[in-house]
């Protein structure tokens, strides 16, 4: 199914996709990070590669691996995520389906934490990661078109929509990540395209089916 010949709509296009989620060092064995497979940024990747796009695909640690046909640059962290990013511009589009973690540990510990005895955990003081969506959307080298994730539980178009605003991106893709839709984690999803002109909501489908969707929107969008 995967060998149908498409047309090459993004020939001569470059795209920066972000996958996975980002894992911010507490101490060498310990980390934090957001849920994410990497399924729906790998999908999305692989349906820009069948249009003919030159894609970089900028991973956290994922559970699936990156699709064949594309530049991987492997990352663990949100500052490393943001600095491979950097180091691929230009793009004509950037897709950032990366769950990056919000926070990191101000000083990550350079051995491994032992607990005390006391009884105490340790306290952590965390600081806020960049916001790399918001980053690229300012940017001097802004791609065309930069579409970002908004994975919400409750109020999802009112969140989404107000994300897009405030960090400045063309699109967001919402979905609704509450436990009972069972999209987390799981091989289908249901979203929402946000724009300047208001929010379609697309059918529960396959997550390659979405990402085909998306590209094809994309290539439009390039076109
Ligand atoms: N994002 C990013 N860098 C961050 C945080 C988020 O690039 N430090 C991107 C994600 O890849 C996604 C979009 O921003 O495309 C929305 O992520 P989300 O976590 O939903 O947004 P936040 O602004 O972090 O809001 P929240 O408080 O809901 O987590
Ligand atoms: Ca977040």
């Amino acid at each position: 199914p995967e060998a149908q010949v498409q047309p090459a709509l993004l020939a001569g296009r470059h795209v920066i996709v972000t996958s996975g989620p980002t894992h911010e060092p507490i101490d060498p064995v310990r980390y934090i990070a957001n849920r994410s497979s990497g399924a729906q940024g790998t999908a999305i990747a692989a349906a820009l590669r069948d249009l003919g796009a030159r894609v970089s695909f900028v991973t956290g640690p994922a559970q699936v691996p990156p699709p064949a046909g594309v530049e991987v640059i492997r990352v663990e962290t949100a500052l490393q995520m943001q600095e491979a990013v950097a180091a691929a511009l230009p793009a004509d589009a950037a897709v950032m389906a990366a769950a990056v973690a919000d926070w990191r540990v101000a000083a990550a510990a350079e051995r491994k934490m032992k607990k005390d005895g006391s009884g105490r955990p340790p306290e952590l003081e965390m600081v806020e990661n960049p916001d790399i969506l918001a980053w690229l959307s300012h940017h001097a080298a802004r791609p065309a078109l930069v579409v970002g994730f908004a994975a919400e539980t409750h109020d999802v178009i009112a969140h989404a929509s107000a994300k897009r605003a405030r960090k400045g991106c063309d699109w967001i893709v919402a979905n609704d990540v509450s436990p009972a839709t069972g999209i987390m984690g799981g091989t289908e999803n249901a979203v929402t395209l946000i724009h300047a002109d208001g929010a379609e909501e697309w059918p529960r489908l396959p997550k390659a089916e979405v990402a085909q969707r998306l590209a094809l929107r994309i290539a439009e969008a390039l076109a």
